[in-house]
């Protein structure tokens, strides 16, 4: 018996089979089950992938018992406190962090590309006002891939690269114009003079030709403190490994379809509310919650086997422990209270939750931590952006990530279309 095997037996034959193990540079090792089929002519099962390694990747690494989160191998700890959003991605997409002249290039790059082409702004004309910006968002980005059909000529690093920060740049575009769609007013184009976040916040805020707010709330520019709590949340949101929508962006990558094509079926994925759409499930369920008083309530309706309430923002497939993000935003949440006037009814309500949450043996010994999206949903109010732009905001950080993913599957020579197997059950 070699010695990094491992071996299993079929105990109504005797026979044995050996599977080499793939040691990990961190994490746990992986069993490479890939002849497993033809060696025994039975498939593994394991519905939700709780159990399966779909790929290998350099880019992101969770460990979900200590509530670890790391881009490229530096804690995600580092990255929100110390450096901006472009900073992230260009570390996501290279696996280094800028240097200053390489960082400047870049930005103005991103700055440079995120204008649509007009013909992509009529599309926008043809979705109800009432339209869901994740859908709008979806359908323009799968319209994007027919002003950019050289994917199947662009096979290499520099063209990849290419994808990759147009997308990126175009992204809080499409998500501002559909954003201002719904609300039937003018779109804002791109300005140039303003960095990723600032810029995104003014397509969906300012009035046509200034920038007064759509939705003053006492000043009338963007505040510092705004852009830095935006800029944070994108970082936060850049890339989370084999998640939902990633492994279908994957999926669809491996098939060979155009990668805006991949990453719109990965908003649609994200759309969900047991995924990204938790966010603004967060503060639908807060509002209906409607005060202190009946939070308990539904707290027993959480735990309820019979009801299938659940507490939004709470548990994780992959954290068993605080998820790292939500720790982050915690402390952000905190220290921006006074001046995003944090202190309401919203608020009181989420901190009782929590209180209750943290301190109950259902969600204890179940380990159903806040994740991310109990936290974004507060700050996202606070800077006075309404629900439905929650999840796009998410897609705006993690478009990065999904590209990022893309570019991993596209090198890796041994990449298969994505086909899982069934156990038939039917006639
Ligand atoms: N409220 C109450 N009970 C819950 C919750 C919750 N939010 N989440 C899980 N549970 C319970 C389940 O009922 C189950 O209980 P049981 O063992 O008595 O049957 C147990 O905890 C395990 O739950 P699963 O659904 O098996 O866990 P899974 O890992 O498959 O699901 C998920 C993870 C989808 C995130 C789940 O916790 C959930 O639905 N949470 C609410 C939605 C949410 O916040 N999603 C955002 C996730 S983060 C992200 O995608 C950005």
């Amino acid at each position: 018996m070699k010695k990094n095997t491992f071996s299993l037996i079929d105990n109504r034959t005797g026979k044995n089979y050996e599977y080499p193990i793939l040691d990990a540079t961190r994490g746990p090792s992986v069993l490479d089950m890939r002849t497993f089929f033809k060696d025994s002519d039975m498939f593994t099962y394991d519905p939700g992938f709780t159990s399966t390694a779909s790929c290998t990747s350099e880019i992101t690494f969770i460990d979900g018992a200590k509530g670890e989160l790391r881009y490229r191998g530096i804690p995600i700890e580092e990255l929100a406190l110390n450096h901006s959003y472009l900073e992230t991605c260009y570390l996501l997409m290279t696996g280094e962090l800028p240097d200053k002249d390489t960082l400047r290039d870049f930005d103005l790059e991103i700055r440079h590309r995120a204008f649509l082409h007009e013909g992509l702004r009529h599309l926008f004309a043809v979705f109800p006002d009432n339209a869901h910006p994740m859908a709008t968002l979806s359908a323009a980005v799968t319209a994007l891939s027919t002003f950019f059909d050289d994917h199947e000529t662009c096979q290499d690093e520099a063209g990849y690269q290419e994808m990759a920060r147009r997308i990126i740049s175009k992204i809080p575009t499409i998500a501002a114009f559909a954003y201002r769609h719904s609300l039937g007013i003018p779109f804002i184009q791109p300005d140039i003079d303003l960095g990723f976040t600032e810029n995104f916040l003014t397509m969906m805020r300012a009035y046509p030709g200034g920038k007064m707010h759509l939705c003053a709330n006492g000043h009338e520019t963007i505040k510092e403190v705004e852009i830095r709590a935006l800029d944070t949340i994108f970082t936060l949101h850049a890339d989370h490994e084999q998640n939902a929508s990633t492994t279908v962006v994957r999926g669809v990558a491996s098939t060979g379809a155009h990668p805006y094509v991949a990453i719109s079926s990965g908003i649609s994925a994200l759309w969900g509310r047991a995924h990204g759409g938790a966010n603004e499930s967060v503060i639908a369920q807060l509002e209906m919650i409607g005060s202190v008083e009946n939070v308990e309530t539904f707290i027993q309706r959480a735990k309820d086997p019979n009801d299938d309430f659940r507490l939004m923002g709470f548990g994780h497939r992959v954290y068993k422990n605080f998820d790292p993000r939500a720790k982050i935003l915690k402390n952000l949440q905190d220290e921006l209270r006074e001046e995003l006037h944090l202190d309401n009814e919203l608020m009181s309500i989420a901190r009782k939750i929590e209180e209750i949450a943290l301190s109950d043996d259902y969600f204890i010994s179940r380990k159903l931590y806040p994740n991310i999206d109990f936290y974004t949903g507060i700050i996202l109010t606070a800077l006075q952006i309404p629900k439905t732009m929650f999840t796009p905001i998410f897609v705006i950080g993690r478009t990065v990530g999904w590209i990022t993913q893309w570019i991993e599957f596209k090198k890796e020579s041994s990449s298969k279309i994505a086909r899982p197997r069934q156990l038939y059950k039917g006639n």
